[in-house]
């Protein structure tokens, strides 16, 4: 019997045949059951001899079913991995890749340099009230600066008071984050503004990004070196050059217009050096009275803001020379500058 269930064992050919031979030898009916069931109806003796001789030819069998089982399971898991081979040589269907558009891409550097700073992204909404955009800013209504912004207006109010507009610049962020916050404030605020323009240089929308820092003692020193910090990290280059002109904005007393220096490297203006002059931002110390505006105390709080248009810098890291081109969505223009798969 042994030998016998020994070799079918061997010889099972899958799964189910090992199962059944479990049944014929282990079951209820099966044979050695059967033959252990003897064991009660022996003498001592004859049970001596036989019991260890059963019990011997059990575990025999149970082991070589659990062997004949494993390596029937390994042979089917090989033949199925045979199968299943991958072709790793096969062509793969192209997918056209999105990329980050070039001007959230310059957002994003911005946030990132200004974030090492210390200067936390303050927003506002893009449909402003007359008050942020140019009142607290020291724009009283009569001023000629509201003309010079050529902002899209909203209808009038049922008073006939001209209420909301389009931001024309990203400084009554300003405004709301002083309104908002207790100083020390440092923040960045990127965003659209609307002025009723255009050419190969303007368009009705563009994105600005503001800086304001208020604190107790900032000086002008302050901004020179947080501008030249950022634009050397802007541009990669350590030969960045700054010229600040004074100015005029009504917020900021005294204000300067900020260059950056170029050179020229085959004929094209490149960023660094000091071959000539391009105007980038505009700056100044905050304006007492816009302080006062927004319940500070400009004697006891001090601060300087700048405000840059992002597509410009855009333009100048890149080499790009039509603003306009920048919300065409023209895929061929985003792969000639490298932007798109
Ligand atoms: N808001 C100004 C503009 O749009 C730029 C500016 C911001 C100037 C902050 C001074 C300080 O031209």
């Amino acid at each position: 019997l042994r030998s016998d269930l020994l070799a079918s064992i061997d010889a099972a050919a899958g799964l189910d045949a090992v199962e059944a031979l479990r049944v014929h030898a282990l079951g209820k009916q099966g044979a050695i059951t059967g033959l252990l069931k003897t064991l009660g109806g022996m003498s001592p003796e004859e049970r001596q001899e036989q019991g260890p001789r059963i019990h011997g030819l059990r575990e025999a069998v149970t082991a070589a079913l659990a062997e004949r089982k494993t390596s029937l399971e390994r042979l089917a898991l090989d033949a199925r991995l045979a199968a299943e081979t991958l072709d790793m040589t096969l062509p793969v269907d192209s997918v056209p890749a999105g990329s980050v558009h070039p001007v959230s891409q310059v957002m994003d550097e911005l946030a990132e340099i200004f974030a090492d700073l210390g200067f936390a992204v303050a927003t506002g909404p893009e449909i402003e009230d007359d008050w942020h955009n140019f009142t607290a800013l020291n724009i009283p209504e009569s001023h000629p600066a509201r003309a010079m912004h050529d902002t899209f207006y909203f209808p009038p109010e049922a008073d006939g008071t001209q209420k909301h507009l389009l931001r024309t610049h990203t400084s009554p962020v300003q405004i709301r984050t002083m309104v908002k916050d207790k100083p020390p404030i440092r923040i960045i605020a990127p965003g659209r503004v609307y002025r009723s323009d255009s050419d190969a240089t303007h368009t009705p929308m563009f994105h600005q990004i503001e800086g304001l820092v208020i604190d107790k003692g900032i000086t002008l020193g302050h901004l020179k070196w947080t501008l030249e910090t950022f634009l050397k990290a802007f541009f990669e280059r350590d030969d960045i050059v700054l010229r600040l002109r004074p100015s005029y904005f009504p917020f900021t007393e005294p204000s300067a217009e900020v260059d950056v220096g170029y050179s020229v490297v085959n004929g094209k203006r490149v960023i660094g050096g000091s071959e000539g002059w391009m105007e980038v931002l505009g700056s100044g110390m905050v304006h007492p009275k816009v302080i006062a505006a927004c319940g500070l105390d400009p004697n006891e709080w001090q601060g300087f803001a700048f405000g840059t248009g992002v597509d410009r810098l855009a333009m100048l890291k890149y080499g790009m020379d039509d603003l306009r081109a920048f919300f065409d969505g023209d895929l061929r223009w985003l792969r000639h500058y490298g932007f798109s798969a």
